[in-house]
C-alpha cells in the first residue's frame, strides 16, 4: 500500500525535522545564535515538503476518500481534527516568518520570544499531529476503506508524487 508507506515515511522525515528546528530554537535561546538563511531553509522545507508534499497530499487524496466513504466519524476526525491542525500549522509558519522579518529589522526581546514560541508551537503541534495520524487516523482508514479504493488511492498518491 504505497499511500500509507509514503505517508508514514514522510512523517519520519518531518519528525526528524522538528528535532532540528527545536535545536535551532535552543541555540537562539541559549547563545543568541540566529542564522536567517537557516530559518529560510527551514521555512522552505515546511512549505514545500511538510505542507505541499505531505499535508496537501493527505487532504487531496486520503482525507478526501475518507470523507466520501466513512461518514460522520471521518467528518469529525478529518474536518474538525486534522484539517484544523494543518491550518494551525500554516498560521504558525506565517507568524514565524513575520516575527523573523521584524527581528531582522529591529531585534527585541519580545520578538525573540515570539520566534521561540511560534517555533515550539509548530514543533509540538506537528509531533502530536503525527502521533494521532500514525496511531488513529491511518489505521482507521486502512481498516475501513475498501481494498479496491485503497489501490486507486495508491495510484493517485503516486501521481501526486510524480513517481508515475
Ligand atoms: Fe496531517
Ligand atoms: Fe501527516
Amino acid at each position: 500500500m504505497y499511500i500509507f508507506e509514503v505517508l508514514y515515511k514522510e512523517h519520519e522525515n518531518i519528525h526528524a525535522f522538528t528535532d532540528k528546528l527545536e535545536q535551532m530554537a535552543i541555540n537562539f535561546m541559549e547563545k543568541n545564535e540566529i542564522s536567517f538563511e537557516a530559518y529560510e531553509e527551514a521555512i522552505n522545507f515546511i512549505k514545500t515538503y511538510a505542507d505541499k508534499r505531505h499535508h496537501q497530499k493527505e487532504e487531496q487524496v486520503l482525507f478526501k476518500a475518507m470523507l466520501e466513504n466513512l461518514g460522520e466519524m471521518a467528518n469529525n476526525l478529518i474536518n474538525h481534527g486534522m484539517i484544523v491542525e494543518h491550518n494551525l500549522a500554516r498560521l504558525y509558519v506565517w507568524e514565524l516568518e513575520e516575527a523573523l522579518k521584524a527581528y531582522k529589522q529591529a531585534p527585541t526581546t519580545v520578538l525573540k520570544l515570539k520566534i521561540l514560541t511560534t517555533i515550539m508551537s509548530y514543533v509540538y503541534l506537528l509531533r502530536r499531529h503525527i502521533h494521532k495520524e500514525n496511531n488513529a487516523v491511518y489505521p482507521y482508514a486502512k481498516k475501513n476503506l475498501p481494498k479496491d479504493l485503497i489501490e486507486k488511492l495508491d495510484l493517485e498518491a503516486k501521481k501526486y508524487d510524480g513517481v508515475l
